[in-house]
């Protein structure tokens, strides 16, 4: 039930009739200032949210206004944050900007916080999402203290009901010493029932993850907890902060363009059923434009799709009809989307399923349907090997979030980029990549705006071509071929002295364009 007028934040005793109707036992009502003053200095806290989607909001806020009081009475203050993936500007931003973030992980996205990591402040360690569950099980991560988790309901008897996303939040409950939930009255509680929580044992007790379609529930709508973990609910109705959509421009709608013309030819020539597989699509704005061009393509039945983000293409193409079926981790879309959906909740509730990151990115359930992935990439080298995470070697993008998970045990593994950066100034088909995330073994194609290369049963002097002739940028194409010639002969065409001569010639320059491979001769 909606939280319509709730008690008075700091009355510290919740009140039934105002707050959710379909409790008895009386959880505290808090406000944010009473719930952070509980967290300490050097205690780790994991976070609801898998992007902005279900991310805690109010809570963190505090935190930070908490660290600042202490760092200005000359106290340490800082928390370990945990989470699902990114998050949005009120907690992985406020937070950074308070300098109350000691480690961080799996996967971010805020300019402070990338910033701060980039200026060796905070440690922040890039995981694959699949694993963030297991690692929390095993303690990996250390002690988890609190779980601060966004719920549209939560029930006397210890049943939470998250709000758009799932993430690992059930594995953070079970973790966590104490839970502060956040009763978020933007999102219905009519929500109950889009979420499949299910947890696995732990090895060796694992058994099968009994999912054999996209659509398959094996879970509970909501997450059990003993009610007595529960410290309080603080109220809010804060709005998820995910950022609009930039308009499709000509490059990334030709990226669309390229990658569903792909899967019709390997429709007709039989290479896939010709029902279609489940497809899994990455984040962005490449993402959403590939998405929208599978949708118009004639010749590509309506899909399903088994993902961890479903973004505002999705929803077009479920209204549609294009797409049957999309389970994921989270509800990554714009705020009128979002509105959209809530308005519709019945339209929705047969096509949508959210589950946790270790289900929706399990490696066991992408290899048994045969996910068809679809990943953006900063820079792929001309072997086929994927960097997704760091700008030149050395500063952290957001991370590699499930791009690996995906990747490595799709049915057919697809990373997209523009062909270039910087206005042309940065290639992002390079001689080697500056750091590895997905490795050649993985990469099956490359589409750029400029082409497709179908790497799979290619040797690595063929991969080296079709990435060159078919994907690289025509300012850098002779460069690249410049770069071949001078590796000589070997299984790969690489030479270590000038593998990295193009990021060098950026870095010194300004404009890979500006390389000069007669200085490695
Ligand atoms: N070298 C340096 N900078 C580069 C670059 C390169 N090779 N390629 C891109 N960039 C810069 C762009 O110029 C842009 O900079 P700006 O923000 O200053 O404008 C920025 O990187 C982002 O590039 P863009 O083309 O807008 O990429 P995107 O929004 O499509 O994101 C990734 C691309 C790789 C960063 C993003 O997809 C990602 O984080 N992937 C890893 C996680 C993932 O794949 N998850 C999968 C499932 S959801």
């Amino acid at each position: 039930m909606l939280l319509s007028s709730p008690a008075k934040p700091g009355s510290g005793r919740y009140n039934a009739a105002n707050c959710c109707t379909s409790m008895k036992t009386p959880y505290p009502i808090l406000s944010p200032q009473e719930a952070a003053v509980e967290i300490q200095n050097g205690q780790t806290v994991a976070f609801s949210g898998f992007t902005p989607a279900g991310a805690a909001k109010s809570v963190p806020g505090a935190i930070a206004e908490r660290a600042l009081a202490e760092h200005a009475a000359g106290r340490p203050y800082a928390i370990g944050v945990i989470t699902g993936a990114s998050t949005g500007p009120s907690l992985d931003g406020v937070l950074a900007a308070a300098d109350a973030v000691s480690f961080r992980t799996p996967f971010q996205s805020d300019p402070r916080l990338r910033q701060g990591i980039n200026e060796g402040r905070i440690r922040f360690f890039d995981m694959h999402l699949s694993q963030v569950a297991q690692a929390v099980r095993a303690g990996v991560l250390g002690r988890v203290d609190w779980a601060v988790i966004e719920a549209c309901d939560v029930t006397p008897d210890g049943e939470i009901t998250l709000t758009s996303a799932v993430g690992a939040a059930p594995t953070f409950c079970a973790a966590a010493d104490r839970i502060i939930i956040e009763l978020n009255r933007s999102h219905p509680p009519e929500l109950r029932g889009f979420h499949d929580i299910y947890e696995p044992r732990n090895p060796p007790h694992r058994e099968p993850i009994p999912i054999l379609r996209a659509g398959d529930r094996i879970g509970a709508p909501g997450i059990r907890v003993d009610p007595r973990k529960i410290m309080g609910i603080v109220p809010t109705s804060a709005a998820d902060e995910v950022a609009p959509f930039r308009p499709v421009g000509p490059v990334t709608e030709r990226i669309g363009h390229l990658v569903a013309d792909f899967f019709a030819a390997e429709l007709r020539r039989g290479a896939l059923p010709p029902g279609f597989l489940p497809l899994q699509s990455g984040v962005g704005d490449t993402a959403n434009a590939v998405l929208l061009s599978l949708g118009d393509h004639p010749d590509i039945p309506p899909f399903e799709m088994y993902t961890e983000v479903v973004q505002d293409a999705v929803l077009t193409l479920l209204r549609r009809g294009k797409m049957r079926f999309a389970s994921t981790c989270s509800l990554t879309v714009s705020p009128p989307v979002l509105r959209e959906i809530y308005a519709d909740l019945e339209f929705y509730r047969p096509r949508l399923l959210l589950r946790p990151q270790e289900i929706t990115n399990s490696p066991e359930i992408i290899r048994r349907l045969g996910v068809l992935a679809i990943n953006t990439a900063l820079e792929v080298d001309i072997g086929g090997n994927v960097n997704s995470t760091h700008v030149l070697g050395r500063n952290m993008m957001n991370g590699i979030g499930g791009s690996g998970d995906f990747a490595r045990n799709a049915y057919l593994c697809v990373f997209t980029c523009p062909s270039t950066a910087k206005d042309g100034r940065i290639s992002t088909l390079v001689p080697m990549v500056s750091h590895l995330d997905s490795s050649e073994h993985s990469v099956q194609v490359v589409i750029t705006e400029q082409g497709v290369a179908d790497l799979r049963g290619k040797c690595p002097a063929e991969r080296a071509r079709l990435i060159i002739e078919h994907c690289a940028h025509p300012d850098y194409k002779q460069l690249l071929r410049d770069y071949v010639a001078l590796a000589g002969h070997g299984h790969s065409p690489q030479t270590l002295k000038a593998a990295f001569g193009l990021h060098q010639a950026y870095a010194e320059t300004g404009d890979m364009r500006r390389v000069d491979w007669s200085k490695y001769r």
